[in-house]
């Protein structure tokens, strides 16, 4: 079948604008009616791991990280997170009852079917999540999780990655249960959450004026900082690394709390920084290391939701409001405002969005 842009002016725009719905067929493959997570334990079983490591690369990489959070904070397993390009090369050792989780969404990437080959000849358990289910990655693992994202054109992830996190959290659920890490009531919560989700990155997606009126400011930076604490310190990275591909504006991304040890000396009235913080448990931190940058008359975008404007946008550059979300899912719905800003700014820069100089969508030699 062709697949053409639908009426989008890129590919990008119109994979942005799929998400919802695929976000709604990644949820209903992963749960089940009666409100279970549709993947079986003779398959694969949380309670013979005591540790899991990822690898990936890219934005599939932040995906991992992005999992990590949720693995150690909700199912009480601990998780090492690498690139394949380092990890391959480490020798790292492996020992028993790890589970290694591969994260592609062509599941044609060098550097991590060398990873899974590695931890394959370690005889570690191996686990994938791809988009294609035919590929390399899927095809030599013990067990792969499709993420039913529909195939992805522009060079640049967007609704693969909304899909990994989902499948990822899943998994997390997954792993809770069988772990006994989780009450009835907080895993029932979760999956109602997950439920909710769809029409919640539709909602986001009705701000996109918004984000690019922001991106119009954004289009004259020639540096831009993301800080993000917490879950949201790896979508700082992933908003950054966006916004470089197909922007080519430099873009950095730091957890909040080291802003301090180095980077805030970069901070002048020059600098906008994008600080992705929904009021959860972590906010009053990253609050107040936004005031550190607006002391130094850095040009805060804040990205949260009504709550967290009305009680920190006070002195802002730039407001971009967020729907409520679940804390533990807030993840996947800040995407929305990362892929967007990079979008809108690309296009007021004029860059080809959808092949951007340099890079490749699918990169099979090291
Ligand atoms: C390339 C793409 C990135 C992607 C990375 C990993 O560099 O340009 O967008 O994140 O590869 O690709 P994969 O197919 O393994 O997810």
């Amino acid at each position: 079948t062709r697949i053409d842009k639908a009426g989008h002016k890129h590919f990008m725009a119109k994979e942005i604008a799929e998400q919802p719905g695929v976000i709604g067929a990644a949820i209903g493959h992963y749960l089940t009616p009666e409100g279970e997570i549709n993947i079986s334990t003779q398959d694969i079983d949380f309670s013979q791991f005591d540790r899991i490591i990822m690898v990936a690369c890219g934005t599939a990489s932040y995906a991992c990280l992005t999992a990590k959070y949720w693995f150690e904070q909700i199912a009480r397993l601990p998780v090492e997170v690498d690139v394949a390009s380092e990890f391959r090369y480490r020798e790292p050792p492996i020992p028993p009852r790890t589970l290694a989780v591969f994260v592609s969404q062509s599941g044609e990437t060098a550097d991590t079917l060398a990873a899974l080959r590695y931890c394959e000849g370690k005889a570690a358990r191996i686990l994938s999540v791809v988009n294609v289910p035919e590929s390399s990655i899927a095809r030599e693992s013990d067990y792969a999780l499709p993420i039913h994202a529909g195939v992805e054109v522009g060079v640049a992830s967007t609704k693969a990655f909304t899909c990994q996190l989902v499948v990822l959290f899943a998994l997390v659920l997954k792993a809770a249960r069988d772990r006994e890490a989780i009450t009835a009531e907080a895993f029932a919560d979760h999956i109602s959450g997950l439920r909710g989700l769809p029409a919640i990155v539709s909602t986001a997606l009705e701000q996109n004026n918004t984000m690019q009126e922001a991106a119009l400011k954004l289009s004259h930076a020639r540096d831009v900082l993301f800080l993000g604490r917490g879950q949201m310190y790896p979508l700082a990275l992933e908003g950054a690394l966006k916004l470089k591909e197909i922007s080519y504006i430099h873009a950095e991304a730091y957890a909040s709390g080291e802003l301090k040890h180095g980077p805030i000396a970069l901070v002048d009235e020059h600098v906008p920084v994008v600080v992705m913080a929904p009021r959860d448990a972590l906010f009053d931190k990253t609050v107040s290391n936004m005031q550190e940058v607006m002391a130094r008359k850095g040009k805060v975008i804040l990205i949260s939701d009504s709550k967290g404007q009305a009680e920190a946008n006070d002195g802002v550059w730039f407001s971009i409001e967020m729907p409520p979300v679940p804390d533990a899912l807030a993840p996947i719905l800040y995407a929305i405002p990362a892929q967007l800003l990079a979008y809108h700014t690309a296009v007021a820069k004029g860059t080809d969005v959808d092949q951007p100089r340099n890079l490749a969508k699918s990169v099979t030699v090291e």
